[in-house]
């Protein structure tokens, strides 16, 4: 690797006789540098990102550095939490547990108590003292970087006993299975699929819905309770490139007719790093639509008033695919 200060600094380090070259990266940098190179061409950008999926011995050492940053971060935030910290409380000890000032994370951690829960991307970090002590669950979605690679983990805890942490308990049971059936061959539209049923099923032991598990997932019933995809590749970007590529020519997957918004379209290959995040939540927005829809009727609303102040849950580990199955990076430390 030789640093370069200026681009003007490129055309001495080039063999003679070089016909053909590639410059890569942000047009601006590279001013009138070597004017014959073709600049980002496509079909060389759409290579890299299809095979940047699967990731070298050097940059799973990087992931796996991402990940055990991550989990004194997620300690010490629990522990926060439950002494009753206020959500900006506890992005503080997330900091101090991994040690990374919050420029350096790769995404802006999710701190979110009670009905916060709700908001996907929640960024406020409500810091109202007048409230500390008083809330009774958090979902905390917060990653390290490591030489630029992430990790991107969610936990959800509650504070006490009861009817919210035994959701929480099912959601992790549902979680580590979909994690176990992660291997290569699978399409990961079919785990996306797969979780659908699995959250109709819990929505149904948990008495919320009254509906045979795959009408609430035909009647977009699930996607109510589950409004965003089962996971993503990892790597330098959070939601890394190439998701939706066929092959390393650049031809795009379709989604499948049942989740045209599905983005994640890849069948699984040894290498790659994906998340496997499942949530349940209580978003009004998309209740208010249920409430106005012909399912209206198959829905506990008195148990749903009862548990919207938690805004929901969201379990998120980070999963290698191995040659024979998979190793879930975050597991083992947190
Ligand atoms: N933290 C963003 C995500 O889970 O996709
Ligand atoms: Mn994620
Ligand atoms: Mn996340």
């Amino acid at each position: 690797v030789r640093i370069l200060r200026e681009a003007a600094e490129l055309a001495p380090l080039l063999p003679t006789g070089v016909r053909r070259g590639v410059l890569l990266g942000p047009p601006e940098q590279w001013g009138s540098a070597w004017p014959e190179a073709e600049r980002n061409p496509p079909a060389l950008v759409g290579y890299l990102h299809y095979h940047r999926a699967r990731k070298s011995g050097w940059e799973l050492a990087c992931m796996r550095r991402a990940a055990a940053l991550a989990a004194p971060g997620h300690h010490a935030a629990q522990a926060t939490f439950r002494d009753g910290g206020t959500e900006f409380d506890i992005l503080d000890a997330f900091l101090v547990g991994c040690g990374q000032c919050e420029s350096e994370l790769p995404y802006g951690a999710i701190v979110a108590l009670d009905a916060h829960c709700a908001t996907l991307h929640y960024q406020h970090r409500d810091r109202d003292t007048s409230r500390r002590g008083q809330a009774t669950n958090l979902l905390l979605d917060a990653g390290c970087s490591v030489r630029g690679y992430a990790s991107d983990i969610t936990r959800s805890y509650a504070r006490q006993d009861g009817e919210f942490a035994r959701m929480i308990a099912d959601l992790d049971e549902l979680q580590q299975a979909l994690c176990a059936a992660v291997g290569p061959g699978v399409p990961f539209p079919d785990l996306h699929r797969r979780c659908h049923h699995d959250i109709a099923r819990l929505l149904g032991a948990w008495d919320l819905v009254r509906m045979p598990p795959d009408e609430m997932v035909a009647a977009g019933v699930t996607a109510a309770f589950f409004p965003h995809g089962l996971g993503h590749l990892l790597g330098l970007q959070v939601h890394d490139v190439g998701g939706h590529l066929a092959d390393d020519e650049g031809r795009i997957l379709e989604p499948p007719a049942d989740f045209p918004r599905l983005r994640f379209l890849r069948t699984l290959e040894p290498g790659q790093v994906v998340t496997i995040e499942p949530g349940v939540y209580f978003i009004d927005s998309l209740l208010e639509r249920l409430r106005a829809g012909v399912h209206a009727s198959a829905i506990d609303w008195d148990a749903i008033e009862r548990l919207r102040r938690h805004g929901g849950i969201r379990i998120e580990d980070d999963v290698l695919v191995t040659a024979d199955g998979s190793e879930n990076l975050t597991r083992p430390l947190l």
